[in-house]
């Protein structure tokens, strides 16, 4: 157990109030992490105000070397972070040690497109007679501070989605990690502790969530990127209507098995694919797979192999190499998890498997008629639960995706190219998986919802515009 300070301005410091970061599998103390005071916190805030102008001049080549120090030292670091996530975070491990890997990417992205970012566009204006002698020049530049607030899900790659873009624009940012696992974000400041980025470009807060609403109002934050729950992101954008808001919020992830994903093999590996990623971090990831929508055609054969590699799922200490699914984030989450699935048998879902807790731990579960209207039915499960739904032909099936408020991914499975492509026009999600489960991400690629599952995009690059704006210059008197 250590004690944890935080990174104000991106020096090490301690408030006058500490908190405990416990372990969801067996309870024991992992941190001690301090509470920045309020004058510290703007103490951040002013120093981020007064580095903008100097780090958004900073050359390409410096942010990109911070950012590239930070994915080495990352690597170099891995085991010894993934079993940090692990121990705050309950993960198991070999999820764990995916997610330090999937860091190291998101900093080594943000070095690359640091360094091809933002060469300009120029557009010739001699098109109309007004505009002779006149060239546009282009730019984007960043809008300002960011406010960087990361879920407990990925403590530490989304934190990297949401520090890396920062810095590989030149934006100073402030990052409030989520109160159950602010170890691992705290951790990456350690990396950026050891980098040439100026004073004040970075600052990692573990704010308390009853302080947030003053920092959100605080008007020299112009930015907000959010990853948690819609309840919380729809809040934060209502109360700051003029800032702009990035939310990446919940989803309930179907994956679609259509008449022509019907051998052996292909519903061997859709039902092995869906049974891993329904479970994998015990189902708390925005993108995991809640709901199974398959042909009448595949839906008998495909059924009990989904149960099979669902009960092979190996459960238990997060710590162990052979675990596949550990605890959920805390007790109170497993009874939330419990009491949906109770409320969906009550109301004649039939149970196939799993359904039952113990502390914080949730067995892997599987449902199938669900009735319309049940909570499970309707809103984010966040756990280890999947719910089977049987339809006939691919209308009725991505209709059944649709009817959802949300729609972050989908998966599609077919080996059929139009089948495909009309998979991508019909689904009302930000990402269709064709040939795999909603739940791969590249994090390279833009990642973010439709519906109610959020506004904007994170990746690497798609986060880069997003924390910047275009500026265009116009040159007079050329001799085009
Ligand atoms: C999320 O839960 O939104 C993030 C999923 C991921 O990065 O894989």
């Amino acid at each position: 157990m250590a004690h944890h300070a935080f990174w104000l301005a991106g020096r090490e410091a301690a408030g006058d109030e500490t908190f405990d970061v416990t372990s969801p599998w067996d309870g024991r103390l992992v941190g001690t992490v301090a509470v920045p005071t309020e004058a510290q916190v703007e103490e951040a805030v002013a120093a981020a105000e007064a580095v903008r102008d100097t780090f958004a001049a900073t050359p390409a080549h410096v942010r990109a070397a911070a950012l590239d120090h930070v994915s080495r030292r990352l690597a170099e670091r891995t085991e010894e972070i993934a079993r940090l996530i692990s121990a705050e975070n309950g993960k198991p491990i070999k999820w764990a040690r995916g997610e330090v890997g999937r860091a190291v990417s998101v900093f080594r992205f943000a070095a690359e497109e640091a360094r091809r970012f933002n060469g300009g566009e120029a557009q010739r204006l001699d098109t109309d007679a007004g505009g002779q002698g006149r060239l546009a020049l282009t730019r984007r530049f960043p809008k300002g501070t960011v406010l960087g607030i990361a879920p407990f899900n990925f403590p530490l790659n989304l934190c990297a989605h949401k520090l890396a873009p920062a810095i590989a624009v030149g934006a100073p940012i402030i990052l409030k990690p989520a109160p159950a696992t602010p170890l691992s974000g705290l951790l990456l400041g350690e990396l950026l502790a050891e980098t040439e980025l100026p004073a004040g470009s970075w600052s990692i807060l573990p704010v308390p969530n009853d302080r947030m609403p003053a920092l959100v109002r605080d008007e020299r934050l112009p930015v907000i990127s959010f990853t948690g729950s819609d309840k919380v992101g729809y809040a934060i954008m209502e109360s700051v209507p003029r800032k702009h808001c990035t939310l990446e919020l919940g989803g309930n992830g179907a994956a679609v098995v259509l008449p022509d994903f019907s051998s052996e093999a292909d519903l061997d590996w859709a039902a092995t694919r869906i049974a891993t990623f329904s479970n994998y971090q015990g189902g708390q990831s925005c993108i995991s797979v809640q709901r199974v929508i398959a042909d009448a055609s595949v839906y008998d054969r495909l059924v009990p192999k989904i149960v099979a590699a669902v009960e092979a799922q190996g459960t238990g200490d997060p710590s162990d190499d052979a675990t596949d699914v550990g605890p959920l984030v805390s007790e109170d989450a497993a009874k939330r998890v419990e009491s949906w699935v109770d409320e969906a048998v009550s109301a004649g879902a039939k149970l196939l498997t799993g359904g039952k807790r113990e502390g914080a731990a949730y067995a892997p579960t599987v449902l199938a008629e669900v009735p319309a209207g049940t909570t499970l039915a309707c809103e984010e499960v966040f756990g280890p639960v999947l719910t089977l739904q049987k339809v006939d032909g691919e209308a009725a099936a991505f209709a059944a995706v649709n009817d959802s408020k949300y729609g972050l991914q989908a998966g599609v499975f077919t080996r059929d190219l139009q089948t495909a492509f009309r998979a991508h026009r019909a689904l009302e999600v930000g990402g269709v998986i064709v040939g795999d489960v909603p739940s791969y991400r590249a994090d390279q690629m833009p990642y973010g919802g439709a519906k109610q599952s959020g506004v904007g995009r994170e990746g690497v690059r798609y986060a880069m515009d997003d924390y910047t704006y275009e500026r265009v210059m116009v040159l007079t008197g050329l001799d085009l």
